[in-house]
Parts: structure tokens; sequence; C-alpha cells
């Protein structure tokens, strides 16, 4: 029992206790008639919007509460992991990264939805999402929405400076940067997150894969591939936008929280970051720079093989294996992944609708320049291994990624220290 429903069953004496610790009582809100939901930071609101919404029209049935997590995925799945080891917590219904569910549903973590969630349905969803929910044969969640990487820039100052459009390869990036931030005055050329955390895995990686190469043999994801001439390369670009001065030092410390304000407030011309970005501009946190001064393009390419690509990102909906509120979290969870919710947190936040109808629909296309490309750029991402042991690898390559990028580590010592450790994490694993 936790310590809200140990505090609510005060009233109720021990005998009511007791009875509740014999069957079972573990974890979710279920004696409060509260469904606890757990999220990232609402950064406009949109969440807050639909959870209202949704309690409204289930007023004197059960209501849902949100609970903010950290906007770190790293921290929040800690976070999540301590309350699931420690006996399953408060939590009912997760928002939950792409790269979560294989991890959770090893340790009987989350619940199984292959019976929801039947074939028909899940083709409504995109199939990157509906990957990242399946593993052993089973789906573990409802797609919510999905990221890829992105190139933002200032429309407005490359105009200034004479340039019609955003740079195609990396070196034009770099070229076009450091012309327009000191022809204009702006501080820095390029800004991305470069940190020792899973947002910079999901950069290295795009670099990597922008080059030409890969980290796991797309044909055999037991084998690393990752000591190539074209993963070099691609580190090595990377490792050059500090060395050349085209993005500041302190990249190698940034998250998206430290790439929002750098960009929003007018400090940098180009950024990689996810759709959501998008929304800020001209908010009241980011008042400088309006939604019509910036543009957003595929992530460059590079050599030795240039390919347009970028990382997989996303949010599912998972539910607490521990919860007994299981159809109320399925009630809720068809109430946000509903077309209109999904509208909703499309034209309010940016988030890319899970939903392929979507894509079609006039209002959410033509309105927001960011889905339109994400449309494209859908067809370009690439997932991170959908493995229980992807939080390892994560690991590695946050901490080799972030050092190439502080100038710790050569491209070339970084791949051939990876090629090792990830091999080692896949052979522990067999
Ligand atoms: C975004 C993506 C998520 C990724 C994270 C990294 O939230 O949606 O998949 O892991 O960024 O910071």
């Amino acid at each position: 029992m936790n310590r809200r429903d140990f505090l609510k069953m005060s009233g109720a004496g021990l005998a009511g206790a007791t009875l509740l610790g014999a069957t079972g009582c573990g974890g979710g809100g279920s004696s409060s008639g509260e469904l606890i939901f757990s999220m990232g930071p609402d950064d406009t609101g949109a969440y807050h919007d639909l959870i209202d919404k949704f309690n409204e029209q289930h007023k004197g049935e059960f209501q849902v509460r949100y609970r903010e997590m950290p906007s770190d995925t790293g921290q929040y799945f800690d976070q999540l992991k301590t309350e699931f080891q420690a006996g399953g917590g408060e939590i009912d219904v997760m928002g939950g990264d792409v790269i979560w569910p294989a991890q959770f549903a090893a340790q009987g973590w989350i619940v199984d939805f292959s019976d929801r969630m039947t074939e028909s349905e899940q083709s409504k969803y995109l199939s990157g999402p509906i990957e990242s929910l399946t593993y052993d044969g089973k789906i573990w969640g409802v797609p919510w929405y999905t990221d890829a990487g992105m190139l933002y820039y200032r429309r407005d100052l490359l105009e200034q400076v004479g340039i019609s459009a955003p740079p195609k390869t990396w070196p034009e990036l770099q070229e076009m940067a450091l012309q327009v931030s000191q022809e204009t005055g702006t501080k820095y050329g390029f800004v991305f997150q470069g940190a020792e955390y899973e947002g910079g895995v999901c950069n290295g990686c795009e670099y990597i894969w922008t080059h030409g190469g890969n980290v796991l043999d797309p044909d055999d994801p037991n084998k690393v591939v990752i000591d190539s001439p074209e993963a070099i390369a691609g580190l090595a670009t990377e490792q050059s936008m500090v060395e050349e001065g085209v993005s500041p030092q302190a990249v190698s410390t940034y998250t998206e929280e430290e790439t929002d304000p750098a960009f929003l407030n007018g400090t940098a011309v180009f950024a990689r970051n996810w759709p959501y970005m998008y929304a800020l501009a001209g908010s009241s946190d980011y008042p400088k720079v309006k939604p019509e001064q910036i543009a957003v393009a595929p992530l460059p390419v590079g050599e030795p093989e240039p390919t347009v690509a970028s990382a997989l990102g996303g949010w599912n909906f998972l539910v607490n294996a521990a919860s007994d509120m299981q159809d109320e979290a399925w009630e809720f969870i068809q109430f946000m992944t509903g077309e209109s919710s999904m509208k909703y947190s499309a034209v309010n936040a940016t988030l890319l609708p899970t939903l392929k109808s979507l894509y079609d629909d006039p209002e959410v296309v033509e309105a927001i320049p960011v889905i339109k490309l994400g449309k494209e750029a859908i067809q370009h991402t690439r997932s991170r291994p959908v493995s229980p042991y992807y939080g390892d690898m994560s690991l590695e390559m946050a901490e080799k990624y972030a050092s190439v990028v502080k100038g710790d580590t050569s491209p070339e010592e970084a791949v051939k220290a990876l090629k090792a450790d990830l091999e080692n994490i896949i052979e522990q694993a067999q």
C-alpha cells in the first residue's frame, strides 16, 4: 500500500487496511477514484486543457490527476523504475518514451494491450510508434505523438543576408551559420543537444546516419557496425561544430531545455530540435522570436554517403501493471488518442500525431509548417534499438558522444570503444 492509500485508509480502520493488504493492493491510484497520469512538463498547457476536458466529461465517475515528471527522459525513466521496483507506486497511466516499452515489458511492469490493440486498431497508427510498442509478439500500449529530429532556422536572418534556402549538407550549414551569425550579429551559429543523456544519443546517431553509417546492422541488431568510416565521419562533423566555432562549447551540456531559449530568444541562427519547439515561438515564455521568423527543414547530410535521416522519437501511453484502474486507464487513453485530442495537441502544441488520418486533415497540415515537414520527415526516421537492454547501450553512447562533442575523445577512439562496449552488452544479454 502506498502512502497516499494509507492516508486515505486511516479513517477506515485497521481491519480495512488488512483486507486491502490481503487482496494485494499494489500501486495505482485505485482506492481514491483518481487516475494518476504521469508525463514530463506541460510546456504549452495542452495536457492540462485535455485533462480538464476529460474530467469535466467524467464528473461523478473518476478524475485524472496529472503528475509532472522530469523533462529529461532518462531521469523520468529512473524515477519510474524506482517506483516499479518498490512494488508499483501511485501512477496508473504513463506518457512513456518510445524507447521504454521493451525495457518495462521485459520486467512485467506494464500492461499487455494486445487484446485492445487489435490488428485493425493498430493499422490506424503510423508504423514506427507501433513498432516501438511491439515486443515479444505483443503490443504494450497505445501511440500518442511521434517525434523526428529537424533543422530549425531563422528565415528572417537568412533572408537579411540574401540566402533563400536552408542548407542541404552539414558543410553548407557550417558555412551559412558562420556567415549569418557574423553579418547579423547573432551570437551562435548552430545549437543542438550535445549533453551526456538520451537526447545526446539521438543527436550523435543522427550525425552517424546522415553520413551513411549505422550503430547496429539494420538486418541483424546483434551485430555492431559502428566502427565504419561513415560513422567516424559523422562524429567528426559533430565534433567540428564546436571546433570550428559554429556552435558554442556549451552545447556539450545542452539538452532540449537549453536549446529552446538559445534559439527562441534569438541567440542562434540554426537549431536541431523536435517539432514541439515550434509551438513555443512567440509564446509568453519566448515572445522574442515569432513563428513567422522561423522555418524548418530536414537535417542536413554529409559525406561519404549522404543519407537523409533523423531519430524517431515520441511518446506512448503505457499502463502500470500494478494499477487496478485498468478500465479507467483505457477510457482515458482512448480520449487522449482520439482524433479530436490528437488534433488539439497538434494545433496547440505542435506534437506530431500518430493517427495516420490526421496527416490528411488540411487544418492540421496546412496550418502548421512543422507538421507538413513532419509528414516527410517521418519517412526518414530511424529507431533506436527496441531491446530490453537499450538502456545499457544508451548509457555507453551518451558518454562517448558527449566526450566527442567536448573534444576529449576522437571520433576514431569513440567508435572503437563503442564497438567493444555494445558487443559486450549484446553478448551478456544472450
Ligand atoms: C524527445 C523524444 C524522445 C527522446 C527524447 C530525448 O522527447 O520524443 O523519444 O528520447 O526527446 O531527449
